[in-house]
């Protein structure tokens, strides 16, 4: 078989531990041969792809980003359509198409699994957002990543006795900031899921430099003060017509400020948490991953991801796996408040 590789969306460390994973099984224990798609969806509808041969996979496992590039094109817009991918994969000799992405590229390969097209996906996102899988890879990479820089805002506050506010990803949920929160030892975990008082905020903060400790804020973009209605979005939409997170530290810092007292800086963590060398963790669950899409692809199991129940490989079908956001559960942020303030 000839199989198209594609990696859209957001990228994630741990892209390119897939496709190695992918390629290496296909060739070792069935003699398939690859191609990839470059920039996602874009490469599909236009047509636009390399070759993968083995060596082109040699060593990829630890680097960051994709080889094949990735853009948050929809499949659907700019002339795409079932019939022009159809076209072309008939044209290129391409049997199927592993689809490593989030929930809207997920969303699109189910439309097009719908409309014929023989396509299995490999979940991915640092926000750790999706239901159908109890971890994403690149979430690990990127709570090691928040949890260093945090901690290295942490001894810059305390030289200067300020509150420091660390800004981290996660969309609408609030796991790499619990996570991230909970390892550096924050003095409060702002998520989604949880709407919280700037009075109780400012609570926290005085209690912790009531102790002599240089406060430690961490939010999630995501976040949504008790005051508001909606998460802080200055940036219009993006491609699927989701509002562009971001910039919630900067509105709390003076707010916090003048209400404590306390001298008070925010740091917005962005990209730097999608960057750079895989954990080992995600190395494995993405190479695990990206071979259990070739059994799926072996098995014709269309319209099908690959998820991680547990220790174990599982596949999921496509609407099992999106519309519903894998929140934090209440109980984990309890757990975890019980050592705010
Ligand atoms: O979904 C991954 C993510 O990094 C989110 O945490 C963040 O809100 C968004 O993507 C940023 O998107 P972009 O890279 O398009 O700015």
């Amino acid at each position: 078989m000839k199989i198209g590789i594609l990696t859209s969306g957001g990228d994630c460390p741990g892209l390119n531990a897939v496709i190695r994973g992918a390629v290496l099984k296909g060739i070792a224990s069935h003699g398939h041969e690859f191609v990839g798609f470059l920039d996602g969806w874009r490469g599909v509808v236009e047509g636009d792809i390399i070759d993968i041969p083995r060596a082109l996979v040699r060593g990829i496992a630890k680097q960051g980003g994709t080889i094949l590039g990735t853009s948050r094109t929809n499949p659907f817009d700019n002339g795409g359509s079932p019939e022009v991918i159809r076209a072309h994969m008939r044209r290129l000799g391409i049997d199927a198409i592993i689809a490593i992405g989030g929930e809207g590229t997920l969303a699109a390969a189910k439309r097009l699994t719908d409309a014929g097209l023989k396509i299995v996906g490999v979940p991915k996102t640092v926000d750790n957002d999706l239901d159908a899988t109890d971890y994403t890879f690149g979430f690990d990479t990127a709570v090691q990543i928040a949890t260093e820089a945090i901690d290295r805002l942490r001894t810059t506050g305390e030289s200067h006795h300020r509150c420091i506010i660390a800004e981290v990803m996660g969309r609408h949920v609030g796991w790499i900031a619990l996570h991230a929160g909970m390892a550096a030892g924050a003095h409060a975990i702002l998520i989604p899921e949880q709407k919280t008082s700037i009075e109780q905020i400012t609570q926290w903060v005085q209690d912790a430099n009531a102790r002599g400790r240089a406060p430690l804020v961490v939010v999630a973009e995501g976040f949504v003060p008790e005051h508001l209605d909606s998460a802080h979005s200055e940036r219009g939409l993006d491609t699927s017509g989701r509002p562009r997170l971001g910039g919630i530290a900067d509105q709390l810092a003076p707010t916090l400020e003048a209400r404590t007292g306390i001298e008070t800086r925010a740091t917005i963590l962005g990209h730097i948490q999608r960057g750079g060398v895989p954990s080992a963790f995600d190395r494995v669950l993405a190479t695990r991953l990206g071979m259990a899409a070739i059994d799926s692809v072996v098995d014709g199991a269309w319209g099908t991801m690959v998820a991680l129940k547990g220790t174990e490989i599982a596949r999921v079908r496509f609407e099992q796996a999106l519309g519903r956001l894998k929140t934090v559960p209440q109980s984990r942020y309890d757990e975890a408040a019980v050592l705010f303030g």
